[in-house]
């Protein structure tokens, strides 16, 4: 193992139960930063201190004395009776300079900052390895649902066909405001921003962005696929419009930002897209800042996660999971990763869906089958490839396109599109060592 000789050695953490509070070094004190505080300070019991805090704005004011607060970040990379380092800051090129210093350090890390992670995963993970560090990052995804700590035990050994999810909670509060309570869609994303549940860049939320970088998070844990976001089609809820509410009410269908990981074969497909939900479906009627997740496993089936996917203490509850999880030693074992031989990612899916765009767009787009076109609007079937390769451009226009049925594939031999499906039987070929 390596270490970098020149840093100050940092102790090596021992439990929660010592007399001694634990200690911890706090970056960020905004929405998530200031939720942990007060969640440390009520779970007295729980015997943690937060000794320092690290902000960028040395004027603001604040609800505890100067004292607490350092705009010099080695105050605390650089303390060695600090045990373990929160790193919840909205700046993600900081926090990757953060959290790579202190794996470096051989640190116990804690982040919240899906950005950061999904960018930089391998080497993340690379510096764990290497240093003997550990960094858990519960709260990046879902917020308080504990699902890639889920992935990694429960679900360590069996392969998975297929993950969906709500993984934003603005979108999914604006939707629900939009869609079910009739409020217009700005006036949503302002009260999504004032109660804590948006991105400081809205965009992040409602371009689907945020819930494509946890995908990636997700598809390295339950399928063992290193992806780099932009290689994954996000479309967002940002060029949504009253007549796209309307057409989803008259098919009695509800409309959510959806996360999809699909295996096809050999190969995943990963895309974030708008959804139209039929009644059974089991992420419809998950409502307001609520995110939800559906894991298939090849032998479980599919098992339903719910729970308050962003908010101040929500978020907290989950870090506040991980920093007693690290003290405890755990880490991520990335067992998919270890046993899991599928071959990458593939955009080879034929998806049914709502379209709606202006004539330029539509000129640019080819289609498997047309059911139904209006001046801007077409119902059909269209290549996942497609939307990926026209992905910048529907993004620039704010094209709105939401998946409205079940996933197809192109028969090799006929080229006839036909229900896609992922057996059990498929997966186990693709595993190391077959080690089911
Ligand atoms: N809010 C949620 O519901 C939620 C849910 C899941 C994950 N997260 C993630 O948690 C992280 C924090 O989110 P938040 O909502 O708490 O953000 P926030 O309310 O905007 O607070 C951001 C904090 O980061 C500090 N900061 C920014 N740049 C910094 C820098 N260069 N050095 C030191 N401190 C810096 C700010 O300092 P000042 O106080 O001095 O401005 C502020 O205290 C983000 O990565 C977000 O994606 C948030």
């Amino acid at each position: 193992m390596k270490t970098d000789s020149t840093k100050p050695q940092v102790p090596k953490p021992e439990d929660l139960a010592s007399d001694e509070p634990y200690k911890i070094g706090l970056f960020g004190y905004g929405c998530v930063g200031q939720g942990l505080y007060h969640l440390i300070d009520q779970l007295k019991h729980a015997g943690a201190e937060v000794v320092r805090i690290g902000i960028k704005d040395g004027k603001k004011s604040r609800d505890l004395t100067a004292d607490r607060f350092t705009l010099d970040k080695t105050q605390i990379l650089n303390d060695p009776t600090i045990q373990l380092v929160v790193e919840v800051i909205d700046d993600a090129a900081e926090a990757y300079r953060i959290v790579r210093e202190a794996l470096i350090a051989g640190r116990k890390v804690v982040s919240a900052n899906k950005k950061m992670l999904a960018e930089n995963l391998p080497e993340l993970i690379s510096l764990q390895h290497d240093f003997g560090g550990t960094l858990l990052y519960e709260a990046a995804v879902c917020g308080s649902i504990p699902v890639i700590r889920t992935i990694e035990d429960y679900y360590a050994d069996e392969p998975l066909i297929r993950l969906s999810g709500i993984l934003n909670g603005s979108s999914n509060y604006i939707l629900s405001k939009v869609f079910s309570e009739g409020v217009a869609y700005s006036e949503a994303l302002q009260s999504a921003q004032q109660l804590g549940f948006a991105e400081t860049d809205p965009t992040l939320d409602v371009g689907g962005f945020d819930a494509r970088y946890k995908l990636c998070l997700l598809a390295a844990h339950a399928f063992g696929v290193l992806v780099k976001p932009e290689q994954v089609l996000s479309a967002g809820i940002h060029g949504l419009n009253n007549a796209d509410l309307e057409f989803a009410r008259s098919q009695d269908k509800q409309l959510r930002l959806v996360a999809t990981a699909e295996r096809v074969g050999t190969e995943l497909a990963l895309f974030v897209m708008p959804q139209l939900l039929d009644a059974h479906q089991l992420l419809r009627g998950v409502e307001n800042e609520f995110n939800a997740v559906v894991i298939e496993g090849s032998f479980s089936g599919p098992q339903f996660y719910r729970g308050k996917g962003a908010g101040s203490h929500p978020t907290a509850s989950a870090v506040w999971a991980d920093v007693k999880a690290a003290a405890r030693s755990f880490s991520y074992g990335y067992e998919k990763l270890k046993t899991t031989l599928l071959q990458g990612i593939t955009n080879d899916l034929y998806l049914p869906v709502y379209l709606r765009a202006n004539e330029t767009i539509h000129r640019h787009l080819t289609w498997e089958q047309v059911e139904h076109r209006s001046i801007d609007t077409v119902q059909g079937i269209i290549g996942l490839k497609q939307l990926v390769a026209h992905q910048k451009l529907l993004q620039e226009q704010k094209v709105f396109v939401a998946l409205n049925g079940n996933l197809l594939r192109k028969d090799p031999i006929s080229g006839v599109l036909q229900a896609h499906q992922s057996e059990v039987a498929e997966l186990i070929p693709v595993l190391k060592n077959n080690v089911v």
